[in-house]
């Protein structure tokens, strides 16, 4: 029991900086941090990304300098998103042995071979029609098929796999997309290749900034009918995780985060032991870089918040936009 005012009194657990920094319970540090690069096709091409200050389209080549630049800060990695020079319906420049996202890895690889390389592995950044896997109308209503999905999938995992890619990461919300990569992969010989399941994905308007950055706007319609629905039951992301762990995801990831930080802690609490990450995500940095724009937010302290707050809803690691700025941040 708690003996009461005045035998108590917190503020002695806050009255020196000291006495704070004994007792943080969270710490950031650039271990725990994954950056999001956009890969484009050229050579010495940084396109910015206007709702994304700092951030742009990178080359192949420019690829390599960031992801030497992560090595350096100590990041835990960098996760690629390919632009492509040509889409098509199926997305087969995800699937190709010369796919941008494939040599973007093999570059980040050959700059900084310890670095971890993540990919992202989804459709709706190489389909003309912006959806995250193939399309089909059997139902009399245009939707993207699973199963038809899965297939595609597993082959572009293999081919991630083949560029050097140390863990995939599969965000479509297709179901059953963990089992497929995971067969996929050890079929191919790739058993010892990790899957970090964007387990809880959410349909959200904070990747607004994002479907810029990675040109993914879906045509028509929207993800609702693969992405979770905000107000669903809380428990509806719990099952997503059984079954994506049932199904062999090593790791699980929520997205997005700040909005999401219930679901966080409702997974860490169910699955202890199961290495969880949250993805900070496009919107969620636009707005403070909008508000710290107009001097109306302090950048800096409301980024740190932000993400103590994410690692103590129960996430180990953060895909964050601010990784290169935190480790700068946390060295000085
Ligand atoms: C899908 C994908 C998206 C993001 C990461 N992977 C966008 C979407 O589902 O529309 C969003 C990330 C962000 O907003 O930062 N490949």
């Amino acid at each position: 029991m708690e003996s009461g005012f005045p035998q108590t009194r917190l503020r002695r657990l806050r009255y020196h900086a000291g006495v704070r920094r004994l007792i943080q319970a969270t710490r950031l540090s650039p271990a725990n941090l994954i950056l999001p690069l956009f890969a484009r096709p050229g050579k010495g091409v940084r396109r910015p990304i206007a709702s994304m200050p700092g951030h742009a389209q990178l080359s192949v080549d420019l690829i390599a300098e960031q992801a030497r630049t992560a090595a350096k800060l100590g990041l835990g990695g960098i996760i690629l998103f390919g632009i492509p020079a040509e889409k098509d319906p199926l997305g087969s420049d995800s699937y190709s042995e010369s796919g941008i996202v494939q040599q973007a890895v093999r570059a980040a690889k050959d700059a900084a071979p310890d670095l971890l390389v993540l990919t992202d592995v989804c459709f709706c950044e190489y389909t003309d029609h912006g959806h995250c896997g193939a399309l089909d109308d059997h139902t009399g209503r245009v939707d993207v098929n699973n199963d038809r999905t899965l297939e595609l999938l597993a082959q572009q995992a293999i081919s991630h796999a083949q560029a050097g890619a140390d863990i995939v990461a599969p965000s479509g919300m297709m179901d059953g997309m963990v089992r497929a990569i995971r067969q996929g992969l050890d079929g191919a010989g790739y058993e010892h290749l990790p899957i970090m399941s964007y387990a809880a994905k959410y349909a959200s308007a904070f990747y607004g900034p994002f479907r810029d950055a990675a040109e993914s706007t879906p045509q028509f319609g929207d993800r609702r009918t693969y992405q979770m629905d905000p107000a669903a039951a809380a428990e509806q992301a719990l099952r997503e995780v059984a079954l994506d762990l049932a199904e062999g995801a090593d790791f699980l990831m929520v997205k997005p985060a700040l909005a999401y930080l219930d679901i966080l802690r409702l997974i860490a609490d169910r699955h202890p032991g199961v290495p969880l990450a949250a993805y900070n995500v496009s919107g969620e940095f636009a707005m403070v870089k909008a508000a710290a724009e107009r001097g109306w937010l302090d950048e800096r302290a409301v980024a740190l918040e932000s993400l103590v707050a994410i690692r103590r809803a129960g996430a180990e690691i953060i895909l964050t936009y601010w990784a290169p700025e935190v480790a700068r941040w946390l060295a000085e």
